[in-house]
């Protein structure tokens, strides 16, 4: 039980998540908590976040003919409102009650998957893209900014997978895996789509396997991606991820506070 130190932030978590929800998001490896944000701050944050999609450098992933999405990362660094998000006192409170440890926030993506006929998110899990070891408590916390029904691309997962061996066939000599092949062991696991509302907020393990439709609709999609890590963490360069984290060393620790903050009740 955390709260018992003077200039603690008060313990928003007991109360907004139950035992239950807990042991649930351990076992399945995903939870949806709806109406984190009020309508309020979703107006305001909706408002930035577009504000950062037309000024901003985007990434840009196209695959299969059409763009899965864009998004500006690091978004934190540039827009208070968005780091405001990032670091918001109830998500972040509740991702450490989920983790079961301290937690630092190591990036944060503004995502948006455009109307007309955007490409699907393929199946995959985002360890390969957090390139750190630690407890196995890396998670992202995904906030809707728009609502996001079926039509609007919205995330399936395989509850359970981030507990289970994810088997890929062998990879040929000289070639790098393919982050995004079915593990053979998964395809007849069932799936859930979690349809969300503006202001519902999804936390994920990192671990955990899932997937987005494409956007079928008339209406942009807009979401946060928020990964908190092990606060204990270390860096272990991979293959996949370019260094876009502030020139760190392999092994180093997780420990710089201006650029990976301790988040919640570590605070
Ligand atoms: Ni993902």
């Amino acid at each position: 039980m955390r709260g018992t130190k003077p200039n603690d932030k008060p313990d928003y978590a007991q109360d907004l998540v139950s035992d239950e929800t807990v042991s649930r998001y351990r076992e399945q490896g995903l939870i949806r908590i709806p109406g984190m944000l009020t309508r309020e701050e979703v107006d305001r944050l909706l408002e930035a976040a577009l504000r950062q999609l037309d000024e901003a450098d985007k990434v840009a992933w196209d695959r299969g003919g059409g763009r899965v999405m864009d998004w500006v990362a690091h978004v934190d660094r540039r827009c208070a409102d968005l780091r405001g998000l990032a670091l918001h006192p109830r998500i972040t409170a509740i991702a450490e009650r989920l983790a079961g440890g301290p937690l630092r926030m190591l990036k944060s993506e503004l995502l948006r998957k455009a109307v007309g006929g955007s490409a699907p998110t393929p199946l995959h899990a985002d360890a390969p893209a957090i390139p750190f070891t630690g407890r196995p408590i890396g998670m992202t916390a995904w906030v809707a900014l728009t609502d996001v029904p079926i039509e609007r691309g919205c995330m399936t997962y395989i509850p359970g997978s981030h507990l289970m061996p994810h088997e890929r066939d062998e990879t040929p000599p000289g070639q790098s895996p393919d982050p995004f092949r079915w593990p053979r062991n998964m395809i007849w696991e069932p799936r859930v789509t979690v349809p969300v509302r503006a202001g519902d907020c999804t936390f994920h393990h990192e671990n955990v396997l899932h997937m987005a439709g494409r956007n079928e609709t008339d209406q942009v999609r807009v979401s946060l991606a928020t990964v908190y890590m092990d606060a204990d963490a270390v860096f272990e360069p991979s293959d996949l991820v370019p260094d876009d984290l502030g020139g760190m060393e392999p092994g180093q620790p997780l420990n710089d506070d201006r650029l990976f903050p301790l988040i919640g009740a570590g605070r």
